[in-house]
């Protein structure tokens, strides 16, 4: 079996990637030093941190159902497709299927540390659960000599990537409402069921190869949420919601305590990115992204749809209980899609728009594929959206 090339640093998505954007709460890391404003951000896993050094555990035995597992040597791997805090992935082939291999590294399964092979058990577990159609379909795990998952190919790559494609022009209205929908009805899924995924941002979504349709990956940080709220910090500072941080200093020791709200924090800043197509707090390091949240500062709404307004406002409220349900969400999100789609009059076809600039533009990019998910109950059609005559309208809010 091919292994790839891992270069040993946190982050993912590292071709294009904003620098601003890099930095992971991968390590134990303190914002005293900007005030005691926010007191402590601990690691990723601070239920499992341990010191580097002793991570080595070899006697850790995985409790992984035998279900799950498949023969590595039915997997075939090839190139590099991405690469994560604690993974290479590739593309591959399962049975002669294409497939998706997440392969943890160090590749050697000795090497790997525990909290890294609590965190692959932990993903296998829960992807294995999932079954819903914006959820990437697990298809098999290996623990030696290699621990992977292998996992459906998402051929559209990232949404991340993709919206640093379309920059600095915007996605279609539509577009963007489908997609967030995808995310919503995923995200309604995972709370169903119990879940916090914990790191909900576009580098962690992935596009069907038509652009169409969205999927959730990456249950590394994924937690089923205990009775009487969790008590970890976990995710990425851009998407991650206020009160994983502190504003008072925490006594030694103590934890702060969260629940499955941090998720609509993050899905409203993924929405203000679907809409604008900018970076969230552009230009700001991710110590002062976490100050600016922390102090109920976020990204400006200015020309965006009032209706839509309204809704990210209450997604990002400083107070978690005051945040919507997906279930809430996905509502809003369809009806919103409904109105536009009642308001269309004219003709599709493949247009982008910058709503700041009220003007229409041809584009090459195939950013004007929607399925019209209001009308045809959740079937994708190749419909393509044009300029909506509602969007004068929307202007004016
Ligand atoms: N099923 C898939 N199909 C296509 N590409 C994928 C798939 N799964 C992952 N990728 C790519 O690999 C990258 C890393 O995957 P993933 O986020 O699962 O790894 P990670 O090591 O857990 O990352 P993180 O740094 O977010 O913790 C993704 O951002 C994406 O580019
Ligand atoms: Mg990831």
């Amino acid at each position: 079996m091919q292994q790839g090339n891992y270069k040993d640093k946190g982050g993912s998505e590292m071709d294009g990637r904003e620098e601003d954007d890099l930095f992971e709460l991968s390590s134990p890391y303190s914002l005293q030093n900007i005030g005691n404003t926010i007191s402590k951000l601990t690691s990723t896993f601070c239920d499992d941190a341990e010191d580097e050094e002793d991570d080595i555990d070899n006697s850790f035995a995985f409790q992984i159902d035998r279900s799950l597992l498949i023969d590595p040597r039915l997997v075939l791997v090839d190139k590099m497709i991405g690469e994560g805090s604690y993974s290479t992935v590739h593309e591959g082939f399962y049975k002669l299927k294409p497939v998706a291999v997440k392969i943890i590294q160090p590749s050697n399964t000795s090497a790997v540390t525990r909290d890294h092979k609590e965190r692959f058990q932990r993903e296998v577990l829960l992807l294995s659960r999932m079954n819903h159609e914006n959820v990437v379909k697990f298809i098999g795990a290996s623990v030696e000599p290699t621990m992977m998952i292998v996992t459906e190919l998402m051929k559209g790559e990232t949404l991340q990537k993709y919206l640093w494609s379309v920059r600095p022009k915007r996605l279609d209205l539509k577009l963007s409402i489908s997609l967030a929908l995808d995310i919503s009805r995923a995200m309604e899924y995972l709370h169903a069921n119990g879940i916090i995924h914990r790191d909900l941002k576009p580098s962690n979504l992935l596009l069907t190869e038509d652009r169409m349709q969205i999927k959730l990956a990456d249950f590394g940080l994924a937690r089923e949420e205990a009775m009487g709220g969790m008590t970890c910090e976990a995710g990425t500072y851009r998407w991650m919601a206020p009160e994983l941080y502190s504003r008072d200093p925490l006594p030694v020791g103590a934890k702060k305590h969260y629940d499955h709200k941090v998720d609509v924090y993050s899905f409203s800043i993924v929405l203000w990115e679907l809409l604008t197509n900018k970076a969230p707090f552009k230009g700001r390091d991710n110590v002062t992204v976490a100050y600016a949240a922390a102090k109920n500062e976020r990204p400006s709404v200015e020309s965006l749809p009032g209706d839509i307004v309204s809704l990210l406002q209450s997604c990002w409220a400083e107070d978690p209980k005051i945040r919507p349900e997906f279930k809430e969400i996905t509502g809003s999100l369809t009806n919103f899609l409904q109105n536009l789609c009642s308001t269309e009059t004219t003709p599709p076809k493949i247009v982008s728009m910058d709503y700041s600039e009220s003007h229409v533009q041809e584009d090459s990019i195939d950013a004007g594929h929607v399925p019209n998910k209001a009308d045809d109950k959740g079937k994708k059609q190749k419909t393509s959206s044009t300029f909506f005559s509602c969007f004068d309208d929307c202007l004016s809010d």
